[in-house]
């Protein structure tokens, strides 16, 4: 259709290249059966339903009435870099100096700003498929190419050493993956990170890892410490990039705040990026996250954790019993990536049908990639367990009046 535009209403080519989410398909669909008196299940929501800690409220409002609400250092302000590298010590026991830190909007931006320091025209990121889906539009808004490699329950759904080895060309120029994992809750175990990092650094390009569902991690023990890369990775850390966000395990998905940990030297040229494309963080949104690293407010924070923990053990055992397919369980976010072709050959279509149907919302595979997504669907359980057991039992009496594709 564009082609047919006169040129003044053309739009750049990398537009055209840019997927919108079919979960807002899903989402205004749900909305539009509520407004007709229906009840909806949901099951897409890639967000906390928990409110943000009534402590980081608190310091909001005080930032607010303080009037402090100027622009701030495009890095973010000394405190809350301080108080980040304080708490990869305190909670995850890997030093890292405050000067690494940069403070970004969401972890959203911090992406994009990697994007824009590391690639160039041409030059190919390897990214896991399924994956989360703005990877490969950042790329591509870099002019760069996004390179999706198939990855499978034999990798946990994560891109591998042996993986990355495969796919490397002359072209590429660093990995991005996220662990745990957008749209599967699967992470990449510790000794196979340190193997990724030391792979790339031999073959000259750079690590980027994703750790915004780090926090959400469930499994080793009573809510074990989860393994940063940075501790993971050994020698290497002092050279990769970890994006992280105070969107998913503090709650504060709406206050567009996160970080990056980049390797020291470049933290002039991350400064001068963010100075260009947005000036800096919302001054309130960084004011309001010193409170986060309070004792008071990561008591609440795990409490949740527990919560989401005790969703995740129910959901899984009784999606499998259904007749889904969830080879790996998920140890983190709150995301449950499962294989519907049991009882439909397109996911897109059973979506629109469980919905329709059963009143129950969740996303097909196809926003995470290719392979596969047409058996594929994501369930999140970003709602309270009561919800999640009614969206089950709905599923339950949807699938026991359907029959396999085949059959
Ligand atoms: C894997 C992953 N990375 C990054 C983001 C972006 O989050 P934010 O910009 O809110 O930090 C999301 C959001 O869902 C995500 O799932």
């Amino acid at each position: 259709m564009d082609t047919l535009l006169p040129t003044r209403f053309a739009t750049a080519a990398r537009v055209a290249a840019i997927a919108p989410f079919h979960v807002m398909e899903v989402q205004t669909a749900a909305r539009a059966l509520e407004a007709a008196g229906r009840s909806v299940i949901h099951m897409e929501i890639g967000e906390p339903d928990f409110p943000t800690p009534a402590p980081v409220v608190a310091a909001a409002q005080r930032a607010i009435a303080g009037g402090d609400i100027y622009y701030t250092s495009a890095l973010g302000i000394p405190a809350l870099r301080q108080a980040i590298a304080r708490h990869y010590g305190e909670r995850l026991g890997v030093t890292v100096a405050p000067e690494r830190i940069v403070v970004t909007a969401g972890s959203s931006a911090a992406l994009l700003l990697l994007m824009a320091l590391l690639v160039d025209r041409d030059e190919q990121v390897l990214l896991s498929d399924p994956g989360y889906p703005c990877n490969r539009h950042f790329v591509r808004m870099l002019e760069g190419e996004p390179v999706g490699i198939p990855a499978g329950p034999d990798t946990n759904y994560q891109l591998s050493a042996d993986l990355i080895e495969r796919h490397w060309s002359p072209r590429t120029r660093g990995v991005l993956l996220a662990s745990p994992s957008n749209p599967t809750g699967t992470a990449v175990p510790a000794d196979e990170m340190r193997r990724i990092a030391a792979t790339v650094a031999r073959l000259g390009g750079r690590l980027i890892v994703d750790e915004i569902y780090l926090g959400l991690t469930y499994d080793g023990g009573e809510l074990a410490r989860p393994t940063s890369v940075l501790s993971a990775a050994g020698a290497d850390a002092d050279d990769l990039f970890v994006v992280s966000s105070f969107s998913k395990y503090f709650n504060m998905t709406g206050w567009r705040l996160g970080w990056i940990v980049a390797p020291e030297r470049h933290v002039r040229d991350l400064e001068k990026l963010a100075q260009n494309l947005y000036i800096s963080p919302a001054t309130v949104s960084q004011r309001a996250a010193l409170a986060c690293f309070e004792p008071e407010t990561i008591a609440i924070l795990e409490e949740r954790r527990r919560a989401f923990r005790d969703r995740r053990d129910f959901l899984v055992p009784a999606l499998r019993e259904l007749g889904f397919g969830i080879p790996v369980t998920p140890s983190g976010g709150f995301f449950v990536y499962a294989d519907c072709s049991r009882f439909a050959a397109d996911s897109q279509q059973f979506c629109r049908d469980v919905l329709a149907q059963a009143g129950v919302a969740i996303t097909p595979g196809v926003d995470f990639g290719t392979h596969r997504a047409a058996s594929h669907v994501r369930f999140a359980y970003t709602i309270e367990r009561t919800k999640l057991e009614e969206g089950v039992a709905r599923l339950a009496r949807f699938l026991g009046g359907r029959r396999p594709p085949d059959g």
